[in-house]
């Protein structure tokens, strides 16, 4: 068989659920009959809640209705807002700076590491001004965020600490799980995530009873669960379904073993592709410690290039993100003259993602790494 017969390579499985389309299919009439007609938070969300805070070790999580709401819920619960900056990535999703935002505060970009991409200690240290009212790092692609020396960073100048832990559900570092190192953190359940489901929605996990509590009630209207129709804050309608609900926790117990196929891949990958690194072909660190392979990427000199070659050999790959934070329309506004992000910059010139959910066969795995590792490098 030749490569243009053999089976395209999606990098956005089209049959993610279809394992458990019958549940979804009973679910979905139970949900949709049951007499109590309650939609959105209700009794399956709440155990959800429950069964997410057990696994975890969190004091609270608090579904809501996405990754980026949830950032914004924890923003507004520390009551941040205008006149405070918060130091963010300048690279990874657009989440992390209109999530700030949206509160009526700034972001503050600070560089990211040249390998890794999450980002840099001394960068992120370098951006603390009088004004600066948290800090708020991200775990990308694979890596999580240096978060024992982050959090030490956090207490020594004051700041809150949130940590978008939207992509990493599933990682621990230094025996802590991605979500527990600061104050709040938070999981985005958008289907191609770790725990992604066949629709929208997300989590905020916390170690913190009151700002959970806080983070209730802003999810609903600043309504406290007790008293309907009284508003105690400004809120959100940052609601979460039922079904969905239910799907997540039918869904949950296989998640490790989902995780655990992710990073075979990846280490697979790792292995394969290490003879690269000195022809323009770099593979993400290897390792499982702080580690969490929701996205593998490459960072490639001629990242166009590969992208095509992949394309040819009938496998899909995907750049995020094409472009550094500060760069985009909507937020270059808010940088300051003269800053500079060489390393996002570079990062959003040479990432390239590959295809790695775990109902990936053995064969396609080879066929990918096979691909990659024919690529014309000169
Ligand atoms: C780092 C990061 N933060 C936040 C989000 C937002 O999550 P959602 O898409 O559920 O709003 C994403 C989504 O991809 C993300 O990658």
């Amino acid at each position: 068989m030749t490569t243009t017969e053999l089976a395209r390579i999606p990098f956005f499985p089209p049959d993610l659920f279809e394992g458990d389309r019958e549940v979804l299919l009973r679910l979905l009439r139970e949900s949709g009959t049951c007499a109590a007609q309650r939609f959105i938070l209700g009794e399956q969300t709440a155990l959800l809640e429950r069964e997410l805070a057990e696994q975890l070790g969190a004091v609270d999580v608090v579904a809501c209705g996405s990754g980026t709401s949830a950032l914004t819920l924890v923003l507004a619960a520390m009551e941040i807002g205008p006149g405070d900056e918060v130091v963010v990535p300048a690279f990874g999703c657009a989440p992390l700076a209109s999530s700030v935002l949206s509160v009526g505060a700034r972001p503050v970009f600070a560089d990211v590491d040249p390998w890794t991409m999450v980002v840099d200690l001394a960068a992120m240290e370098q951006r603390i001004g009088p004004r600066t009212k948290a800090l708020m790092p991200a775990h990308l692609f694979s890596v999580m965020a240096d978060m024992p020396a982050i959090l030490a960073l956090a207490e020594r100048h004051g700041l809150r600490l949130l940590e978008d832990s939207a992509v990493a559900q599933g990682g621990v570092l230094a025996g802590r799980p991605a979500g527990l190192w600061g104050e709040a953190g938070v999981y985005s359940f958008v289907q191609v995530k770790t725990f992604g489901m066949p629709g929208e929605g997300g989590v905020v996990v916390t170690r913190d009873a009151e700002l959970g509590r806080t983070v209730r009630m802003l999810r609903n209207h600043g309504q406290d669960g007790k008293a309907r129709f009284r508003h105690h804050r400004i809120g959100w309608n940052s609601r979460f379904d039922e079904l969905q609900a239910a799907f997540q926790r039918h869904r949950l117990p296989g998640l490790p073993g989902r995780l655990a196929r992710r990073a075979e891949i990846a280490a697979y990958y790792t292995e394969r592709f290490a003879p690269l690194a000195e022809r323009g072909v770099l593979a993400p660190p290897p390792g499982t410690e702080g580690r969490c392979y929701y996205v593998y990427t490459l960072l490639a000199q001629r990242r166009n290039a590969l992208h095509e070659h992949l394309a040819a050999r009938g496998i899909d790959s995907h750049a995020y993100y094409p472009q550094a934070l500060p760069r985009q329309p909507a937020f270059a506004p808010y940088t300051r003259p003269g800053d500079r992000w060489p390393a996002a910059d570079r990062a959003a010139d040479r990432a390239l993602s590959i295809p790695v959910y775990p109902h990936l066969t053995d064969s396609q795995i080879e066929r990918i790494a096979e691909a990659v590792c024919d690529f014309p490098f000169n």
